[in-house]
């Protein structure tokens, strides 16, 4: 673990304190707000804390807060602001003097940061995973499921999420790079998306045979092979980052 980094370069600090400005002010929604962030840096602290990982914090801290920022407008479902996010912050860091290779490191572990994109820093594939871990979260699915209530989320935009998410159930547990991420969203996968809790929350946007299709406990055979297909990722992944 780095942590000589802020003694010896620009310090990060401004940059977290702007991300988590822009998060309070303008978040993409109730599913990517402040929360979500203060939550994805969190499980990533107790991964390399777990997993004994020899990561840079700093790089680390600030991708954890800026992955799922908007830096202008208003957010659409699109993998556009992921770019736009990777520009902006570029510019800040070499702005700040940040060395080429930190940049490098933060803005491509932003950059391949979403579900099943390939990692290319061992930073990603810890983002990753404390990414994913907090769509397992059910505080964050109360929190969402009450701005829909009231009016400050739209029903669509959840609707979206919760048919993603259920979609991903089948295969999400064999995309989690290390052990102890697997083994919480196996605990919560459970609790959460095979309980009455998400079971309503289907029913409210007619998903409820999706809900009792991914429930069922036998995996069809092209749910099977996606789940060989992403255990051989992870195994190269692991390889590549973690020898
Ligand atoms: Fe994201
Ligand atoms: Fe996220």
């Amino acid at each position: 673990m780095d942590s000589d980094r802020t003694k010896k370069g620009p310090s990060i600090d401004p940059l977290i304190a702007e991300a988590k400005q822009r998060l309070s002010e303008n978040p993409k929604d109730y599913m990517h707000d402040l929360l979500h962030h203060e939550a994805v840096w969190k499980n990533c602290l107790m991964i390399v804390e777990e997993e004994k990982l020899d990561v840079d914090m700093d790089s680390l801290k600030l991708a954890a807060f800026w992955h799922d920022v908007i830096v202008d407008g208003t957010y659409e479902i699109s993998r556009e602001e992921v770019k736009g996010v990777c520009d902006y912050l570029s510019d800040k860091l070499n702005e700040v003097g940040f060395d080429n290779d930190f940049t490098k490191r933060t803005i491509e572990t932003i950059r391949h940061h979403e579900f099943l994109d390939q990692p290319v820093t061992l930073e990603c594939l810890v983002l990753q995973d404390a990414d994913k871990l907090d769509g397992f979260s059910k505080d964050r699915w109360s929190r969402a499921y009450r701005a829909y209530k009231s009016g400050k989320m739209s029903g669509s935009r959840l609707a979206f999420y919760v048919k993603t998410s259920l979609e991903w159930q089948p295969f999400i547990l064999a995309s989690f790079y290390f052990d102890i991420t697997i083994k919480i969203a196996e605990e919560r996968q459970s609790e959460i998306f095979k309980g009455d809790f998400f079971r309503g929350i289907a029913e409210e946007f007619d998903l409820k045979n999706l809900y009792l299709k991914i429930n069922k406990d036998s995996l069809t055979k092209d749910i099977q092979a996606k789940v060989d297909k992403i255990e051989i990722r992870k195994k190269r992944n692991r390889a590549r980052f973690l020898s």
